[in-house]
Order: structure tokens, then sequence, then C-alpha cells
């Protein structure tokens, strides 16, 4: 699946520019929820990702970089985003959360910044249906693909498996383009999330299908 983030897109329009990157053949659209404490930049919110699953019927992705993100739960079920991601960096209560995302009739996803060792998806690999793998540090789009993540998705692929998380899909996030994809997905990825390559082209269309 490709996931374009929206980060780099109009924030005037960003339900129209999610329509057109359905449109030019996306799968998923995916949403960098950035609160300026988690991360220094400061996004959008539920208001705005209601307008934007409204806009589209393809499922949407709230990647929460955020300090507080059982907060933003409820908001963003509500709100209509199928895919609830949050980082395990920030809360003590991984466990609980994960629970709170599927009460809120949500698929639960945790994100892992480059530096963060998998080994906890031993203990909540039940209850994760999708596991982000950042490949740069979060924050901001355009930057560059961090490659000595790469050995990380194999080892997530088999922590899930062994520990009876053997549906959740793996996503990498971050710097993804036409050079790394084949490799990303061979290495056990199934979604990728592309920003600049996507939004930053003359032709989402034709990125999305060079992605492909
Ligand atoms: C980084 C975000 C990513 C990013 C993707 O903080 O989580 O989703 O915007 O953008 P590119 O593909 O430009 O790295
Ligand atoms: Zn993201």
């Amino acid at each position: 699946m490709i996931a374009p983030s929206i980060l780099g897109c109009n924030r005037g329009a960003l339900a129209e520019e999610s329509r057109m990157l359905q449109d030019a053949g996306a799968d998923m659209i995916h949403l960098d929820v950035m609160d300026g404490s988690f991360v220094p930049v400061l996004t959008f919110g539920a208001g705005t990702a209601a307008a934007i699953a409204e806009a589209v019927d393809i499922p949407v992705d709230a990647h929460l970089m955020v300090s507080h993100p059982d907060r933003l739960i409820s908001p963003f079920a509500k709100a209509g985003c199928e895919w609830i991601t949050v980082h395990p960096e920030v809360t003590e209560h991984l466990d609980r959360l994960l629970g709170t995302i599927r009460d809120a009739g949500c698929r639960a996803g945790v994100a892992l910044n480059p530096s963060t060792p998998p080994g906890f998806l031993r203990w909540v690999a039940p209850k994760v249906d999708l596991v982000l793998i950042m490949t740069v540090n979060p924050g901001y789009g355009g930057q560059k693909h961090l490659t000595y993540v790469h050995s990380k998705i194999g080892e997530v692929r088999r922590l899930l498996d062994i520990n009876g998380g053997g549906d959740a899909i793996i996503s990498v996030d971050g710097g993804v383009d036409d050079s790394n994809a084949g490799t990303l997905i061979s290495l056990g990825a199934s979604v990728l999330v592309a920003g600049s390559f996507i939004t930053g082209s003359a032709d989402p269309a034709e990125a999305i299908r060079r992605l492909r």
C-alpha cells in the first residue's frame, strides 16, 4: 500500500489535496499530527482530520507525534481515522493505550523512532495492528532516509510473528522514494509512507506509480 503524507501539502486545502492523492492512486492518507512538544512543529488537530476523512473514501492513518497521545485517541477516532498510531517513547502505559485505540473502533499502530529498540513488541504484539518504522527522526518532511534502520524491519517482523502479532503489518516512514521502496518491501514492509517524493512531485500520480 502507498500512504502519502500530506505534511507538505497546501495547508489551506488539505481536504482537496487528500482527495487529489486518492484520485492519484493512494491507498491510505497519512496524517502527521505534531504538537510542538514531542516534536518542534505544530501541524493540525482532529477538526482538520475530520474534514480530510470526510473528503476521501480510503482509510486515514493518524500518526500522533504528540506528548500526550491518550488525550487524542477519542477525538481522532470520532474524526473518522481508521488507524491511529502512537509513539511508545512517550507513554508509560502503552498496553492500555493500544486497548483504548481498539476500544474506540480503530486499528492500533505503534511508531518507532530510529533509535527505539523494538524488543517491547514481545509484550504487546497481539494488541498491535501496525508497526510504523521511522527511517527519519520525526518532525519534518524531506529528511534523509536512514538506511541503518533497515535491519529493524526483519527484527520487527520476527518479534510480531513469534509473539502473536502475525496479522500486524509493517509500514516504513521517512525519506521513502523510488530508490529504496523495493528494498523496504523485500525486507518485510507492506505500507510505504511517502511525503516529499509524492507531494513534492509535479505529477503525484506518476510518483505513486513509480513507487508501486
Ligand atoms: C516525519 C513524518 C513523515 C514525513 C514523511 O516526521 O512522520 O511522515 O513527513 O515525509 P518524507 O517522505 O518527505 O520524509
Ligand atoms: Zn508520519
